[in-house]
């Protein structure tokens, strides 16, 4: 057991009460993106947990640090579900790390979204996944597990976003579209319908992507899209 205790007085509750589902979440990075998170959990009535962080007693106003990664493996731990909050300004792998530290202590993840966005009939969310203010996942739109749907990002129909992807806030992925998994479309970045992104691509701000931009690790900005790495 680690050696890190919730602070005095933390309101940290087991969320399994009387047989009921596990559904208090505890956040796993506590910077800027973990402040939206928490406006989005608050909209939609979400209860939270605390916050994890490996930086000693960082957490936003309105909630608790409970401990660093070594958290995880207390036996409190089991009582929540997760959901990763830091944030991603370009493509990387940290998220997708902490997701498959969460995944491989057998503990579950939330998905979120917030009371301000749409997802339509028909749409799916994996596991992980938030949606922020005002984004519309329209109908059919898949998105993948770990994913950001960031505030007002579009995802229309049919579109598919693979696992650990970043729509930034406002961005379009425009109907049918795919993006591979690890991506980043930045903010207000424009995918035109029916384009491919491979995976680990970074799409940058204002782009507009108007053709498949298939190789993996990619970097590209400018519209129409021009690659810079
Ligand atoms: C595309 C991006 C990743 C490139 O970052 P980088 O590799 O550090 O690139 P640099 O800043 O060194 O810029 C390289 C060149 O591309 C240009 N450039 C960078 N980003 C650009 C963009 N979004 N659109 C047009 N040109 C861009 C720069 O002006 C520079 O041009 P130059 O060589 O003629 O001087 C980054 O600029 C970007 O757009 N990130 C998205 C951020 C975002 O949306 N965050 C959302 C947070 S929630």
């Amino acid at each position: 057991m680690s050696d890190i205790r919730p602070p005095e007085g933390a309101p940290i509750r087991s969320a399994q009460r009387e047989g009921g589902p596990v559904t208090a979440i505890v956040l796993v990075g506590g910077g800027g993106h973990c402040q939206s998170c928490m406006a989005v959990l608050q909209s939609a009535g979400r209860e939270i947990a605390g916050v994890i962080d490996v930086r000693r007693g960082v957490a936003p106003p309105g909630t608790v640090w409970l401990g660093d990664d070594a958290w995880l493996d207390t036996n409190a731990a089991r009582d929540f579900v997760y959901l990763v909050s830091v944030g991603l300004n370009r493509v990387g792998p940290r998220r997708a790390a902490i997701y498959e530290a969460i995944l491989q202590r057998g503990l579950s993840l939330a998905t979120a979204v917030a009371s301000s966005a749409v997802v339509a009939p028909g749409a799916s969310i994996g596991p992980g996944t938030i949606v922020m203010h005002q984004a519309v996942v329209n109908a059919g739109a898949r998105i993948g597990a770990n994913c950001i749907v960031n505030t007002a990002a579009i995802v229309e129909h049919g579109a598919v976003l693979g696992d650990h992807c970043h729509a930034a806030p406002g961005s379009i992925v425009n109907g049918d579209a795919q993006v591979g998994s690890g991506s980043m479309i930045g903010a207000g970045a424009v995918l035109l319908p029916g384009t491919r992104i491979g995976a680990n691509v970074m799409v940058g701000a204002g782009c507009v992507v108007t053709r498949d931009l298939l190789e993996d690790g990619t970097t590209w900005a400018g519209a129409p899209a021009r690659k810079l790495s």
